[in-house]
């Protein structure tokens, strides 16, 4: 049942401030502000013994479990980084006994990441899992971790589970970060954060209309660069991907920083570049990147939390607490590749070639 919508990544796009709305629900502190986790299976003591985290998915749960490395090191000052799960496990990985483990999936059923459980869980490695599919393989093969309650996700590419997987990952890390160094007025400030999501979430999907019109303009490119920095480099790995799944438009996804570096010789007219811009201490030097297209005549599409001088257009998002933008940032991108695809015709809850869960090698 698609409720009205044409199609279910319409639907899932559209449900992302009740899906947020869930996974923050009865998890919450206010009295130590921080969050209870019931299934974590983690306690404050081995929590203090954490030296370092991996977090391991393919796509876009990977995509999620690098934003969720950086939430992890800003709020709870743990070394952390994400790898896709199937690099992972065929190179033969040195496991720590002091590092966690997190898997992240979707479906719980992707069988890179369940072998590479499965892989770390025989060499005696800690692993939990962020994952949305209640009682799922992967869910059952750890030894605890964060259900994501996004609900089911129908269409082919992930959404709504991507929000609310990051949105987990910030729970978790303010957990650990409050077991360790954390003050309590940081606590209350990503909590105060983390509750206005769903309000901000529902003010970018008013903008339906005009970032319709946007992708129009882009949808006949052939190509399209993607930019970010810190925050905003994995949100433009994720909006690079979720184009290219669906439209069938060639993407590519750089660290702004990168640039200089060699893709600049791409830039031109015909290559329009969406740039990530957080209103963040990075914003000068993102903006001098934009500087730098320009002056190459590139098309630029600036998603920021003001006007971009710049950029050709702008989509503008609410602005949340620094460490939990990239959560918002990403759902006006999700916007413009849904109507990127319609534009151009695709077939958009079932790409070609791509399958909802993949329990292959
Ligand atoms: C992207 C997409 C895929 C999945 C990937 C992992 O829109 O749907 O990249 O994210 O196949 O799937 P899960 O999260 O189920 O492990």
């Amino acid at each position: 049942d698609m409720g009205g919508h044409d199609t279910y990544m319409h639907k899932e796009i559209s449900e992302q401030p009740d899906a947020v709305d869930r996974v923050l629900r009865g998890r919450i502190d206010d009295r130590f502000s921080t969050v209870h986790l019931g299934g974590l299976n983690l306690d404050a003591r081995e929590a203090r013994t954490i030296r370092r985290i991996k977090i391991l998915g393919c796509g876009t749960s990977y995509h999620a479990g690098l934003i969720g490395a950086g939430l992890i090191e800003e709020l709870a000052r743990i070394p952390a980084d994400a790898e896709p799960a199937s690099e992972f496990r065929y190179r033969n990985p040195v496991v720590d006994p002091d590092t966690l483990y997190i898997a992240v999936s979707q479906s719980g059923e992707t069988y890179d990441v369940l072998a590479a459980v499965q892989e770390l869980k025989r060499k005696g490695a800690r692993v939990l899992g962020v994952v949305n599919v209640v009682g799922s393989a992967i869910a059952r093969e750890t030894d605890g971790g964060v259900y994501v309650h996004a609900g089911p996700e129908v269409c082919v590419v992930s959404t709504k589970c991507f929000t609310n997987t990051v949105t987990a990952f910030a729970l978790l890390a303010l957990h650990l970060g409050r077991i360790r160094d954390l003050s309590v007025a940081d606590g209350k400030r990503i909590i105060e954060g983390l509750r206005r999501l769903p309000g901000q979430i529902q003010e970018i999907l008013k903008q339906e209309d005009e970032i319709k019109k946007l992708a129009k303009r882009y949808a006949d490119a052939k190509s399209m660069m993607f930019i970010g920095r810190v925050r905003g480099y994995p949100v433009a790995l994720e909006a690079s991907l979720k184009l290219k799944e669906i439209s069938y438009i060639h993407a590519e996804a750089y660290p702004a920083s990168e640039l200089k570096h060699g893709p600049l010789a791409l830039i031109e007219p015909s290559l329009p570049t969406v740039a990530i811009i957080p209103d963040d201490d990075l914003l000068e030097k993102n903006r001098a990147a934009l500087e730098e297209i320009k002056a190459r005549s590139g098309q630029i599409l600036a998603v920021a939390h003001q006007e971009q001088e710049k950029a050709d257009h702008t989509i503008v998002v609410p602005k949340n607490e620094t460490e939990l933008d990239s959560i918002l940032m990403g759902i006006p991108l999700q916007i413009f590749a849904y109507h990127t695809a319609l534009a151009l015709g695709r077939d958009i809850d079932k790409p070609r070639n791509l399958a909802k869960s993949v329990t292959v090698e």
